[in-house]
C-alpha cells in the first residue's frame, strides 16, 4: 500500500478532507465526538503518519520550540531545561535544547538554526545582555521569544527572572545575623547582570549591619568550581575571614575543596553560603546553606509564557523570589568570636 494521504483517510472515514485536517491539528471545535473518534480509528487502523511538513504548511506551526542556555555543564541549567521540557511536552510541543557555551557567536548561530528549523518560539537565557545581532535576529525573524534567567529585564518583553539583588541581600543578612563581621564574597563573571545584582544586594545587607566589605574581600569568580577552588585557596592562605558568600553553588563546592585542603573546618572555622540550590549540594558534607532559585518552576513558567506568546500574543514578565535555605555550612558566632 502506497503512502496514505488525508484524502484516503477522509474517504475511508466517510468525512471531508477538512474534517481530517481539523482532527490532525487539534481544531475540533464543534465537531461531534463520534466523528472525531471515527477519523482517529481509521488513522490508527492504517497506521497513518501525517506529513509534518505539510501539516506545518497548513497550520503554519511546527509545534517545535527552541531553548538556548549559556552553559549546559552547570547543573543549574539542566534543572531549568527539565521544567521547560515537561511543560512543552504537556502542551504538545517538542523542545530543541542548545548550549551557547557563554559565546555570543554560538548563540547567534543557534538562533539562526532554530529559525531555519521553523520553530514556533524561542526561549533564551543569554550569556548576559542580548548581543545587538541576537536581538536583531529575534526581532527580524518575527518569532516569539521569551528571555529567562539572564538578559535585560525589558518591561515590554516576556521574561522569567529571579530577583537577584534580593538573593544577594538574603545571603549577606543571614551571615550578619549570625554575627559574622569578617566576610568575603566570590562573585560570578562581572559582565553578567545576575552577578552584579547579587553583589549589590550583598553589599546592601552588610551596610545595614555596619559590616565592612573591603575590596580585597571581593573575589571575582566565573561561576565555575575549578577557578573558585584556586581563588579560595590563594585567598584563605593569606586572609582570615569567618564566612564566604559564593554567588553560585558550583563555586561554593570549589571553596569547600580549598578549605578541606587547608585543614579549615566548615562551619566551625569558616561559614559558607551558596546560591541556586542545585540538587548536588545536599551531597556536600556539611550540607550547604544556600539561596534557592525555584529553577524547575522558572523553566516551566518560561515555556508557559512562550506558548501564550505564540497562541494568544500575550506578553508577561515574571520575577521569582529567592528563598534562604539554612542547612549546616553556616554557624552563629558570639559577638565577633566563636560560640
Ligand atoms: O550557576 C549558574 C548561574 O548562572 C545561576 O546562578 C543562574 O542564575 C545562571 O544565570
Amino acid at each position: 500500500m502506497g503512502k496514505l494521504t488525508i484524502k484516503d483517510i477522509a474517504r475511508e472515514a466517510g468525512v471531508s478532507i477538512t474534517t481530517v485536517s481539523r482532527v490532525l491539528n487539534n481544531k475540533e471545535e464543534g465537531m461531534s465526538q463520534k466523528t472525531r473518534e471515527k477519523v482517529l480509528r481509521v488513522m490508527e487502523e492504517v497506521n497513518f503518519q501525517p506529513n509534518k511538513l505539510a501539516r506545518g504548511l497548513v497550520t503554519k506551526r511546527s509545534n517545535m520550540l527552541g531553548l538556548i542556555v549559556p552553559n549546559i555543564s552547570n547543573p543549574f541549567f539542566p534543572e531549568l531545561c527539565r521544567g521547560a521540557e515537561d511543560e512543552a511536552n504537556k502542551r504538545n510541543y517538542s523542545l530543541i535544547i542548545c548550549n551557547s557555551d557563554d559565546q555570543s557567536q554560538k548563540e547567534e548561530n543557534y538562533l539562526r538554526l532554530l529559525q531555519e528549523q521553523q520553530v514556533d518560539g524561542i526561549l533564551l537565557s543569554s550569556k548576559n545582555r542580548l548581543s545587538k545581532t541576537s536581538k536583531n535576529q529575534l526581532q527580524s525573524g518575527k518569532i516569539p521569544y521569551v528571555l529567562f534567567d539572564r538578559g535585560e529585564e525589558a518591561s515590554n518583553q516576556s521574561g522569567v527572572f529571579l530577583d537577584n539583588e534580593r538573593g544577594g541581600y538574603l545571603a549577606g543578612k543571614h551571615l550578619t545575623d549570625l554575627n559574622h563581621t569578617q566576610i568575603a564574597c566570590m562573585t560570578g563573571p562581572t559582565e553578567i547582570q545576575n552577578s552584579q545584582q547579587r553583589l549589590l544586594g550583598f553589599r546592601r545587607s552588610l551596610k545595614e549591619a555596619s559590616v565592612q566589605l573591603p575590596q580585597s574581600f571581593v573575589l571575582i569568580g566565573d561561576f565555575q568550581m575549578e577557578s573558585a577552588y584556586r581563588l579560595a585557596k590563594e585567598f584563605l592562605q593569606n586572609n582570615t575571614v569567618t564566612a564566604i558568600f559564593a554567588s553560585n553553588d558550583l563555586m561554593a563546592c570549589g571553596i569547600y575543596q580549598a578549605a578541606h585542603e587547608l585543614g579549615i573546618q566548615i562551619p566551625d572555622q569558616l561559614s559558607i553560603i551558596g546560591f541556586d540550590d542545585i540538587p548536588l549540594v545536599t551531597a556536600l558534607i556539611p550540607k550547604l546553606t544556600t539561596i534557592r532559585q525555584a529553577t524547575y518552576e522558572m523553566g516551566r513558567k518560561a515555556i508557559e509564557l512562550l506558548i501564550n506568546e505564540i497562541e494568544n500574543k500575550s506578553s508577561e514578565g515574571v520575577v521569582f523570589e529567592p528563598t534562604l535555605i539554612v542547612r549546616e555550612s553556616t554557624k552563629k558566632l558570639k559577638r565577633g568570636v566563636d560560640i
